[in-house]
């Protein structure tokens, strides 16, 4: 067993997994002996994807047709993964496919939008966390946009959306390290993958060079999985003096706000 396996494993769900980083996110921890429960609504890229790690990797994978905007989402995870012992989850899908002002577009596609970025994912982390925090081991990793860092036109929703996964996620990690539970919010920047293209693609705009690429922003979340709770691609942001974005800097803020919560709630 590798030693990322003993403290994350023995199974993961990772969320989006039929493409993209989710694909990528499955790929990289069945090379370190995770299984995968892998959740996205298309069949057929998912029964591929696991058919392909049980081949190459000899590791178990099962997945799970789920609509994460659904109401019953939360309910419909934690059934498809039954009593296996998660010691990783990834939230991974929840990009923005519209590229929208937030009146050009009907309610219910921003309410189904929060749903899947942010309602589904706090009940999904509820659930996987508390054996996490009994078992005094696991990780729970949020995939973020640098949109999170604030709103913008086209984007309202979204931005918001990913604000809310930001602070969770600082609140989360703040009160998990001390039970052995890892949390990272991993804020991307730009990434080649086929929800970018398609999205680029219905805009008649290209794809720009030089884009991160899943597999290595797969790779690098899970290697800073333990130095949570922010970590931004393509930044050297662990030094204090990038103000809003850096990581150290909103390490620190978390702790000094946890510590002040913690005087004002006895804890
Ligand atoms: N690509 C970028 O440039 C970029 C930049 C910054 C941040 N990010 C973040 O990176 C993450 C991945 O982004 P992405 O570009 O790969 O696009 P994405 O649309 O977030 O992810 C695609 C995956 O999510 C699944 N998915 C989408 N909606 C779903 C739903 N309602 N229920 C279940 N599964 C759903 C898709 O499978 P099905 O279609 O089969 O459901 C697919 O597997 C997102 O959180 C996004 O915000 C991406």
């Amino acid at each position: 067993m590798t030693e990322f396996a003993a403290r994350y494993g023995s199974w993961a769900v990772v969320t989006g997994a039929s493409e993209g980083t989710g694909r990528a996110f499955a790929r990289a921890l069945a090379a370190k002996g995770i299984a995968s429960i892998l959740v996205a609504r298309r069949e057929a890229p998912l029964a591929a994807l696991a058919d392909e790690i049980r081949a190459e990797f000899g590791i178990d994978c099962v997945h799970a047709t789920i609509d994460l905007a659904a109401p019953d989402a939360i309910d419909r995870i934690a059934e498809a993964t039954g009593d296996r012992e998660v010691g990783l989850f990834i939230s991974n899908a929840g990009a923005d496919p519209n590229g929208a002002r937030f009146l050009d577009r009907d309610i219910g596609v921003w309410l189904d939008l929060i749903r899947r970025n942010d309602l589904t994912m706090l009940g999904c982390v509820h659930h996987f966390a508390r054996p996490m925090r009994d078992r005094g081991r696991g990780g729970i990793l949020l995939v973020n946009s640098g949109a999170c860092y604030g709103g913008s036109r086209f984007m309202a929703a979204y931005s918001a959306s990913k604000a809310f996964t930001l602070t969770f996620a600082e609140g989360l990690w703040d009160e998990l390290r001390e039970h052995g539970v890892d949390v990272l919010t991993l804020v991307m920047g730009m990434t080649d993958t086929p929800a970018l293209r398609a999205l680029l693609g219905e805009k008649d705009l290209p794809v720009p060079d030089g884009i991160a690429r899943p597999e290595d922003v797969a790779a690098l979340g899970l290697e800073r999985l333990s130095h949570g709770p922010v970590l931004n691609w393509g930044l050297e942001d662990e030094a204090p003096a990038f103000g809003l974005t850096s990581a150290a800097d909103r390490r620190k803020r978390a702790i000094a706000i946890g510590a002040a919560s913690a005087r004002v709630f006895g804890d």
